[in-house]
């Protein structure tokens, strides 16, 4: 499989990111929801700096992504109707903003509560704002609407992959992975 994209399919470079970046987001929401359950103490504040880390490192590679797109054009999309490739592009757009938006909230959401954000202990980031309890409360209803967000798009994407995949039959998701049909 070649490293770069084809008109017929994604090159292992674009697909190792689109699979690294799927894997991350279901560690990073699998930490959200063990950081929201446990009591404030010390589990806590170490299962947050985990999601801070992963999340620095969605967003990295989110970067990488995007980046490597323009260097590596994506394949047209396969045949369909004007109102379904809208939706694709919609979708695909509202996807790539979520993946900056997410890390980006979260990250100022924890500079506003006064918390360091560092990546795994080895590198700490600056500040992204001053401390401020109104804003780490508004960050707060943002990050945790945009995680909504991001849930509902991820299975409308999940859900057109698999109907073009199983209904329309025209072996779309194996563009985006490393074995043919
Ligand atoms: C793609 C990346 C990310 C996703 C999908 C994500 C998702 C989430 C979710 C679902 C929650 C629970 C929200 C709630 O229901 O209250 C949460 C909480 C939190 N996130 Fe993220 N997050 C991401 C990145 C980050 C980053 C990069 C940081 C900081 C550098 C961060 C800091 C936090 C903090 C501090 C909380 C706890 C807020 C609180 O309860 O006080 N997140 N995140
Ligand atoms: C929440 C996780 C996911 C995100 C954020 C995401 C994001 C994206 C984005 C932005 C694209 C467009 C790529 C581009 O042209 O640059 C894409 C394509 C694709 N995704 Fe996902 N994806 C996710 C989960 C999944 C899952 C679970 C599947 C498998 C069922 C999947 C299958 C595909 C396929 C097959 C394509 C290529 C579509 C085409 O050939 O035009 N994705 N994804």
């Amino acid at each position: 499989m070649p490293a770069r994209n084809t008109p017929e399919r994604y090159g292992y470079i674009a697909q190792a990111m689109h699979w690294s970046i799927v894997g991350l987001l279901i560690v990073q929401f699998t930490l959200a929801i063990i950081a929201e359950d446990l009591p404030k103490g010390l589990d806590k504040l170490m299962t947050l700096a985990r999601h801070k880390s992963v999340g620095i490192t969605i967003l990295s590679l989110a970067i990488l992504r995007l980046a490597w797109r323009f260097v590596d054009r994506p394949p047209p999309l396969p045949p369909m109707m004007r109102w379904q490739a809208v939706v694709a592009r919609f979708s695909h757009t509202a996807l790539y903003t979520l993946l900056f938006a997410m890390p980006l909230t979260g990250w100022m959401m924890s500079s506003a509560s006064n918390y360091p954000v560092s990546w795994f202990g080895f590198v700490q980031l600056p500040d992204l704002v001053a401390p401020d309890p109104a804003l780490k409360e508004a960050l707060l209803e943002i990050h945790h609407g945009f995680s909504k967000v991001l849930i509902a798009l991820a299975g409308l994407h999940v859900a057109a992959v698999l109907k073009h995949q199983f209904l329309d039959r025209d072996g779309l998701l194996f563009r985006m992975l490393p074995w043919r049909r």
